[in-house]
């Protein structure tokens, strides 16, 4: 009887390992985008207008068409790219390392087009330089090996397994936001939103497929 339990246990064990790499490779690819994005007039009132208002630093200001019209010469992929990583004394994602890449794309557009594009639907496809696994190993391990603060631990099951009861999508969302001790994008404003998803896929793939 306690032999029959204790397979049972273990057959369990196995399908949720399966069940749980199917997700986390099934979802490549798709740029993520969370429910509660806002508008581009309703981020820039709220964050960009601090600096964007004024020039201060040198910001271009809003409504100087001349200044964004030169800047966006050579469109708006290479602007809202320096938006989110940050360039010279404009800090990375306005400083508010919350704002998804979809959410500066339409606050550089609003921008740029002195407030006609209210909301270009044209998500910005975020840039991604670096792997999942780099990603892991330059930041997200430096915590997530260990389990420094109660980080949960690199190819722990039973860490992960109660959050990832909805799925990959709210980790994501909340690694980015920052999650009680986990800093924003684990510290580093500069990394897209693609970048963040596939290092929390890596980290989630690793209790399927323990690294070698
Ligand atoms: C703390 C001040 C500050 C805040 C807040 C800020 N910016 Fe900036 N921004 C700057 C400065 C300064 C520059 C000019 C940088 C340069 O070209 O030297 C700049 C430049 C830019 C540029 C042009 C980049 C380029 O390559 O020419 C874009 C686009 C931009 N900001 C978007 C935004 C958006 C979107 C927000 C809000 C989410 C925002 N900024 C919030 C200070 C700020
Ligand atoms: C400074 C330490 C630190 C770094 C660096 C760090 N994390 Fe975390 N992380 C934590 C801690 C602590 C928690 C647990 C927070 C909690 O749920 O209370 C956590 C939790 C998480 C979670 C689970 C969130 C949830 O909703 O349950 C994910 C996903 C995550 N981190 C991803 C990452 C990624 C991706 C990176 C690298 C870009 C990273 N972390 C870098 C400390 C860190």
């Amino acid at each position: 009887m306690k032999k029959n339990e204790k397979k049972q246990g273990v057959c369990d064990k196995t399908v949720w390992l399966n069940s749980l790499a199917a997700l986390a490779l099934g979802i490549g690819g798709i740029g993520f985008a969370s429910a509660a994005e806002r508008s581009g007039k309703e981020i820039v009132d709220a964050v960009c207008i601090s600096c964007h208002a004024s020039g201060k630093d040198g910001a271009p200001k809003l409504g100087d068409q001349a200044e964004w019209s030169k800047r966006a010469a050579k469109g708006l992929s290479n602007l809202t790219a320096n938006a989110i990583t940050g360039v010279r004394k404009m800090p990375a994602h306005g400083g508010q390392a919350q704002l998804s890449d979809i959410e500066m794309s339409r606050a550089v557009a609003y921008m740029v087009s002195g407030g006609h594009s209210t909301d270009t639907n044209k998500a910005y496809a975020s840039p991604q330089s670096k792997s999942g696994e780099e990603i892991v190993k330059i930041r997200c391990q430096e915590c997530h090996a260990a389990g420094k603060n109660g980080a949960p631990k690199i190819g722990d099951g039973e860490a992960w397994k109660p959050r990832l009861k909805n799925g990959v999508d709210p980790l994501v969302k909340s690694a980015i936001n920052g999650h009680n001790a986990m800093p924003a994008r684990g510290g580093m404003a500069d990394l897209s939103d693609a970048e963040m998803r596939s290092a929390v896929i890596h980290m989630v793939n690793q209790i399927a497929a323990p690294a070698k």
